[in-house]
Order: C-alpha cells, then sequence, then structure tokens
C-alpha cells in the first residue's frame, strides 16, 4: 500500500508530524499554462479531453512535471455527473458550462436517476486508472466531486449565476422537490466516490463551490446535511473509510465548526478566513487547506513569495496537538495567472515550511 515516493500530503492528511507543509494548487492543470491549451486543442473541446483517459492523464501530469507539485488532482469536472444524468454539458468559450437540459420542474427531477459509475462515468474511471499507473507513486491522487447543492444549482439554473433565483426559488417555494433533486444526486456522489476510490483515487475532495450563497439555515439543511452523508458513506465502509476526505465550501468561513463536526478529515479555506483563527477554531480537529488569495498569482514573484510566507505564518508553528496544514489557494488559480509564479510558490512553500515543523 505505502510505496508512495512523496505521501507527504496523505501523511499530513492522516494528521501526522511531517517535515515541511505539502503544496497542491485548485485548478492546477489549466488554461494558465500553455502546455494545456495545446493539449486541449488537440482534443478540439473541454469534454474530449474529459472523456479521452490519456489525454486527461496528460494534462493531469502537466504542473506535476513542471514544478513539483505534492499532489496531483484527477483532470474531469464536477459536471460529469449531471452531463452522466442526461443534461447534456457543454461549455461555452466565453460563458462557461451549460446544459442543454437544464432541471425545471418536479417532473423533471423525478425522472432522475443515479448514474452507473462504470457504465455511464467510465472514461472518469479509465482516467483514475491510467493517471495513477503513469504516477507510479510519485504522489498521491486527488479524486473530487461536487458538492450536492452546487451540482444541483447548476442542474436547474443550466449554467453559472450570480442569483442563483432558480435553485433558491425552488428551495423556498418546493422544499421537498428540492431536497429529492439533493438526494438523488446524494446517491449519485456517493457512488462516484467510492468507484474512483476503487479504481485508484487516494483522497477525496468536495467542491462546495456555492454553499457560502446560503443562509447558515439553508446551508445546514440544504448543503451541510447532504455532504454529511457524503462523509458518513466513505467513513462506514471498510473500503473507503481510511481515505481522507477534503470539505471546501468557498464562502463559508462562518461554519468551519459545523463543516469540521461532520466527522471530515480536513476543511478548504478560502482567502477571506483568516488561517490563524480557523486554526484556533478547528485546527485541532481537521488538517486547513488553503488559503492565499488566487489573485496573487497574476501578479509579480515578490508579492506571491510575500503572501505565501504570510499564509504559512499565518498557521504558524506546528504543534502537538495541531491536525495539520496543507498549503493550497483559496479558490482556483485563474487562467490569466503566470506559470512563472507557480514555481516561485512551490519553491517558497517547498523550501521555507520546515522550520514552522521544528
Ligand atoms: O486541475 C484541477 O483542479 C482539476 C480539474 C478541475 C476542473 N474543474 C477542470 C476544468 C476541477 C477540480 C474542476 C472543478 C470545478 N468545475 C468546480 C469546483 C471548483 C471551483 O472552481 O469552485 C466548478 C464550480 C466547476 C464548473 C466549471 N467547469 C466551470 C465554472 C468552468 C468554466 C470556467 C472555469 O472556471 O474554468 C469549467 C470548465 C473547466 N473545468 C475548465 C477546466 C480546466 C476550463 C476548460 C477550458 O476552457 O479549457
Amino acid at each position: 500500500m505505502n510505496d508512495m515516493k512523496n505521501d507527504l500530503y496523505l501523511r499530513t492528511l492522516r494528521g501526522e508530524k511531517v517535515e515541511r507543509t505539502p503544496i497542491w494548487v485548485m485548478r492546477q492543470a489549466g488554461r494558465y499554462l500553455p502546455e494545456y491549451r495545446a493539449v486541449r486543442k488537440q482534443a478540439g473541446d473541454f469534454l474530449t479531453l474529459c472523456k479521452t483517459p490519456e489525454l486527461a492523464c496528460e494534462v493531469t501530469m502537466q504542473p506535476i512535471d513542471r514544478f513539483g507539485l505534492d499532489a496531483a488532482i484527477l483532470f474531469s469536472d464536477i459536471l460529469t455527473i449531471p452531463d452522466a444524468m442526461g443534461l447534456e454539458l457543454v461549455l461555452e468559450e466565453g460563458v462557461g458550462p451549460v446544459f442543454n437540459k437544464p432541471v425545471r420542474s418536479e417532473a423533471d427531477i423525478n425522472k432522475l436517476t443515479v448514474p452507473d459509475a462504470e457504465d455511464d462515468l467510465g472514461y472518469v474511471m479509465d482516467a483514475v486508472r491510467v493517471i495513477r499507473k503513469e504516477l507510479d507513486g510519485r504522489v498521491p491522487l486527488i479524486g473530487f466531486t461536487g458538492s450536492p447543492w452546487t451540482l444541483a444549482s447548476y442542474m436547474v439554473e443550466g449554467s453559472g449565476s450570480k442569483e442563483f433565483r432558480r435553485i433558491k426559488g425552488l428551495m423556498f417555494e418546493s422544499p421537498q422537490a428540492a431536497h429529492t433533486l439533493l438526494q438523488v444526486v446524494t446517491d449519485s456522489v456517493i457512488t462516484y466516490l467510492k468507484a474512483q476510490v476503487a479504481a485508484g483515487a487516494q483522497s477525496l475532495m468536495v467542491f462546495d463551490t456555492w454553499g457560502g450563497m446560503l443562509s447558515t439555515a439553508n446551508y445546514q439543511t440544504f448543503s451541510l446535511s447532504y455532504m454529511q452523508q457524503i462523509v458518513s458513506a466513505i467513513k462506514s465502509d471498510a473500503a473507503t473509510k481510511d481515505i481522507p476526505i477534503v470539505l471546501f465550501t468557498k464562502g463559508g468561513g462562518q461554519w468551519l465548526e459545523m463543516m469540521a463536526d461532520t466527522g471530515c478529515d480536513g476543511l478548504g479555506l478560502d482567502w477571506t478566513v483568516d488561517i490563524t483563527n480557523a486554526k484556533a477554531r478547528v485546527g485541532d480537529r481537521v488538517v486547513l487547506q488553503g488559503n492565499m488569495d488566487p489573485v496573487v498569482m497574476n501578479t509579480g514573484t515578490t508579492q506571491v513569495q510575500d503572501n505565501a510566507m504570510q499564509v504559512l505564518e499565518g498557521y504558524g508553528q506546528h504543534q502537538a496537538g495541531d491536525k495539520g496544514h496543507i498549503f493550497n489557494l483559496g479558490h482556483g488559480i485563474q487562467p490569466f495567472a503566470q506559470p512563472d509564479n507557480m514555481k516561485a510558490l512551490v519553491d517558497t512553500v517547498q523550501g521555507q515550511s520546515s522550520k514552522f515543523h521544528a
């Protein structure tokens, strides 16, 4: 089992004492890299790239090869599940993801069924298998999903949104229908994550990109309770119970205690959260992942170095009882980021963090 050449990321997630802080970056494979844009052009479009395991593997490896990050993340998207449910995902240039057949009525909701992870999403599992083989133990592979609330938001809105008029309308006017939708998505997510682990994913992350749009009470009822089901399902199955799972609610900084109560292993922090304060609140219960402002990556090398040090200093000395810290940005790296800044960031974290682990 333990044939990893660099298993720092997994050891950190298990709460072990480590020699330095590991780093990976949300959206580390993506449009800021010229070699990504070249492969994406070769594939023709984003979904073909996701659905061709050899190409998905190639772009997964690009940031590992170029920057020496401490973990790889499966190249895919959170919207694969709704696509497999028949909503027909298209990625429109300059618009973002759009569904040809969004969920617009209770009848639409009642027609949804849980996709089969191997029959309907086998390309994702194939990508996991190909990537694990290619990684050959260099670094661990992170599998992922969107949270049920975030997936349901895209499914009902039909695209990205600022106001979330439709999904919130459903939640306020027909809460039972919203719960039916969230439950079928949750069941799909659990099946999907278990299949990723069976295929070779070594840790799991849940992206709750839009949970932060909710009131506290509605966050608990419509987002967190479904993430709780996911954590419980992973932790109660012998095949997945040892796989660390990290929850990330963007805008969820005020809810860290209740997120830690789910029994997850780690929490992603967006950049608005004071990491010193987060550590005082939940740092003895969960590993913290984050949280430099991603926009720093679009500026100069000095700014990257300074801001990275601020995050390391913010978490501070690793002492007995602290679960640990994984360096990341507070949200995905943007297409405008400078590739050289990624190098500076990785060098800073890998070169400077050992002094916080004395
Ligand atoms: O490197 C990695 O992190 C792995 C791959 C990955 C992608 N999407 C690739 C991608 C991951 C983990 C995701 C997650 C994802 N997808 C989230 C949750 C994380 C977050 O950013 O909050 C969300 C909300 C999506 C939905 C989505 N997919 C959007 C909004 C877009 C369009 C614009 C954007 O943000 O990049 C996508 C497409 C997408 N997914 C691209 C990539 C590299 C861009 C595709 C391209 O234009 O080539």
